[in-house]
């Protein structure tokens, strides 16, 4: 075992946008089927749940993935990390496509991709101590760190910020931002090249978030990690992310670099997101006139979405033409590089003023200042 594939030594910097491609996704699809029918079951109909997205991850990049509850935001990442199979679409990783590779065929890569999940309670084996959680990966793939496991393993915790005495302690004898920090030690222990993290704050207080979201930011940094971060909130993966994709049922309808995303949104469903980001911080006089979009109606249903548009029933722009034409995913004049919206009638791009507007909480706010100045 070289030094290399044991310690997380510190890679370069996160490229950002002009690294390397490390992960590439192309007309991805998950169809989960849908059984009815008596006395035969069969199937009568799928979920579309993911829909022909495509994207890229660049080595050491964050990319944001956002979207309504079941927007397909978890399948996508699912299928990134191989836990699920496609239906159709490749996802090849550091040039190699693993659409439909195998078990064997994954594992010499499976340690460079690694998952962090929602809810730090049910993620972590509650009979198991904090040290054999930690060291299953190393485990698993027969890794013996230089020094031992548990050398390695207080490291590791040192990293997150927990006390690395702590190893034989139990998931119950930590808090819920303790607890998702030991997935975060998880996740680090084979030195992965790829995270994707699965709404790694959302179970926890709005105060705890922002230390996880700076322990992540700080781990992506320092380690040159690329992170998939999935959540339902702009504001939260506005802290953390080079490159934000906005997702509504099951395709990709806005991307682009933060910045613009966030200061020059085009598809309306990014107006509507932001605009209901909560302003708990601003006083109502303070809130700049802007207005709070209240989308119409409820999410339509993945198992048969709307024709042509499939934001066509809550928009209040949609045309004859978004019920017959899908928007494809361009370059829309006005936009800058790189910033790609799925829209016949694009909003203006000129919402620069509700820049300051979009912050989650105090403590997120405060966070953001840190990593500016
Ligand atoms: N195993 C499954 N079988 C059938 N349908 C599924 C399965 N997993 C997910 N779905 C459906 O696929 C759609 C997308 O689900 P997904 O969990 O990816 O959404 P999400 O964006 O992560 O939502 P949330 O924000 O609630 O976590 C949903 O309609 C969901 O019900
Ligand atoms: S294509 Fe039409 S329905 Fe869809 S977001 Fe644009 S204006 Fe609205
Ligand atoms: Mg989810």
């Amino acid at each position: 075992m070289t030094e290399d594939t044991v310690l997380p030594a510190p890679r370069e910097k996160g490229a950002g946008a002009d690294g390397e491609p490390l992960l590439e996704v192309s007309g991805l699809t998950k169809h989960f089927p849908v059984k009815g029918g008596f006395p035969i079951r069969r199937t009568i109909g799928a979920v579309q749940a993911v829909d022909g997205i495509d994207l890229t991850v660049h080595a050491g990049e964050s990319f944001g993935l956002v979207g309504e509850s079941g927007c397909g935001k978890s399948t996508t990442g699912r299928l990134i990390t191989r836990l699920l199979e496609p239906t159709s679409g490749s996802i090849t990783y550091r040039g190699q496509d693993i659409s439909h590779a195998t078990r064997k065929q994954l594992a010499p890569i499976r340690s460079e991709i690694q998952m962090i999940f929602q809810d730090p309670y049910s993620s972590l084996n509650p009979r198991q101590t904090v040290g054999k959680i930690i060291s299953g990966p190393m485990e698993i793939n027969g890794i013996e760190p230089e020094g031992g496991r548990e050398k390695r393993v207080r490291e590791l915790l040192e990293i997150v910020g927990l006390n690395p005495e702590h190893f034989n302690r139990f998931p119950h004898e930590f808090s819920g931002g303790q607890r998702q920090r030991i997935g975060v030690a998880r996740a680090l222990a084979l030195e992965p090249k790829l995270i994707v993290a699965d709404e790694p704050v959302s179970a926890l207080d709005v105060s705890i978030q922002a230390q996880v979201v700076n322990l992540l930011q700080e781990v992506q940094q320092e380690l040159g990690i690329a992170f998939v971060f999935i959540a339902h909130d702009l504001a939260v993966v506005r802290h953390f992310s080079h490159r934000v994709a906005v997702m509504y049922l099951g395709k990709i309808i806005e991307v682009g670099d933060r910045d613009s995303i966030y200061t020059r949104p085009r598809h309306p469903y990014t107006h509507a997101l932001l605009s209901a980001v909560p302003e708990v911080n601003l006083a109502e006089e303070d809130t700049g006139g802007r207005e709070r979009i209240r989308l119409a109606g409820d999410v339509p249903s993945p198992i048969s979405p709307p024709s042509g548009c499939r934001f066509r029933t809550r928009c209040w722009k949609a045309q004859d033409k978004c019920a017959t034409e899908e928007p494809p995913l361009v370059r829309i004049s006005g936009n800058r590089d790189g910033h790609l919206t799925a829209c016949h009638f694009p909003e203006e791009p000129t919402i620069e003023a509700r820049d300051e507007d979009i912050v989650l909480d105090p403590a997120l706010a405060a966070l953001e200042e840190g990593a500016e100045g």
